[in-house]
């Protein structure tokens, strides 16, 4: 265990985990950010993709201790309120299904076309 700090959706954020936690985990357990889903953990299914300096990356397979110092957003940090170009045709378009992996593909989506 050792004091591993980064931000997260623009706060400062210091978690006291074993180096090689995923990130996924530390999200969802320790900051309590569920937007982040678990699907294949094997960096496959798209799933858990957050940003990390603004690069969609695989959290289930990132260890907390590659994000330290590094900024990173989740689904509840991409936009206030749903506010977010690709969460309004998200549901004007009616893209949901069972929604479950929805949160790692809107955060693709934004990482391409913030590209
Ligand atoms: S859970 Fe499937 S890519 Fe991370």
């Amino acid at each position: 265990m050792a004091p591993i700090t980064f931000r997260v959706n623009g706060q400062p954020r210091t978690v006291d985990v074993s180096p090689d936690t995923p990130l996924l985990w530390v999200l969802r357990d320790v900051l309590n950010l569920t937007g982040t889903k678990f699907g294949c953990g094997a960096a496959l299914c798209g799933a858990c993709t957050v940003h990390v300096e603004g690069e969609a990356t695989r959290s289930c397979v990132t260890p907390v201790e590659m994000v330290a110092g590094k900024s990173i957003t989740t689904i509840e940090g991409l936009s206030a309120g749903g506010s977010h170009p690709l969460q309004q045709a998200w549901v004007a378009e009616q893209v949901p299904q069972c929604g479950y992996c929805q949160s790692g593909m809107l955060m693709t989506a934004a990482e391409l076309l913030a590209r």
